[in-house]
């Protein structure tokens, strides 16, 4: 087990309908040591990327993507949810499905922040479905930009969201990927990487 994987098992607490609580280290109270350890272990996986900007989406990502970027020595855009339907200025806009919340979110950056010079590292504490990272993809798309890397602290590999962006040819980087979870005996399962 690697180090986020044993603070998965310590303090992660499973819940019923597969949801892995992680809130008094990652997404909530937030361990900024272990942050640091993502950041370098992000930096190891992603050295052979030219990579000049992280973009991430609020509100738990954001945490995670600052302390990632001192590692890269690159700034960081978080893209925002709106629920309005008037969204003014110029702006880059994507449709993100939440299947946590079961509602629709539009996810906006602007446009002074991304661009076709952007080699972009998508940064997220969790991957499920997948849909806020098809979000995130598009708005870097709609830019011009490249997306040059993926990382993820928290996969669930059991929702399709990881096959999904992997099948899309994406480099994707996941700290740790649960394959299984039991809410009786809290047992978490790791897939072996
Ligand atoms: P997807 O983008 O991969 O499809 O994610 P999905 O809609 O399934 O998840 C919606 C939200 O729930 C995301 O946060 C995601 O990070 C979070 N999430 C999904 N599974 C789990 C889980 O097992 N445990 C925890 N703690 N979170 C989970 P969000 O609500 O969109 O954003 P944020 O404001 O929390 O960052
Ligand atoms: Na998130
Ligand atoms: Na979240």
């Amino acid at each position: 087990m690697n180090f986020l994987e044993e603070r998965i098992v310590k303090d992660g607490v499973v819940k019923k309908g597969n949801v892995l609580k992680v809130d008094s280290f990652l997404n909530h109270q937030m361990d900024i040591e272990l942050f640091d350890k993502m950041g370098e272990e992000f930096k190891r996986r992603f050295a052979n990327e030219n990579i000049n900007k992280i973009v991430t989406i609020e509100a738990s990502g954001i945490g995670i993507a600052c302390i990632v970027a001192r590692h890269f020595g690159v700034p960081v855009v978080f893209a925002k949810k709106s629920q309005s339907i008037n969204i003014d200025g110029d702006v880059y806009i994507a449709e993100v499905e939440s299947f946590t919340h079961k509602c629709k979110n539009q996810v906006i950056v602007s446009k002074k922040f991304l661009s076709a010079d952007d080699h972009v590292l998508l940064i997220d504490d969790f991957l499920a479905n997948g849909y806020a990272l098809q979000g995130l993809i598009s708005i870097v798309q709609q830019a011009g930009g490249t997306v040059e890397g993926i990382g993820i602290a928290i996969e669930k590999g059991f929702q399709y969201g990881g096959r999904t962006i992997r099948n899309l040819g994406y480099h994707l980087e996941s700290l740790a990927i649960v394959d299984g979870m039991d809410p009786e005996t809290g047992e978490v399962i790791f897939r072996e990487q």
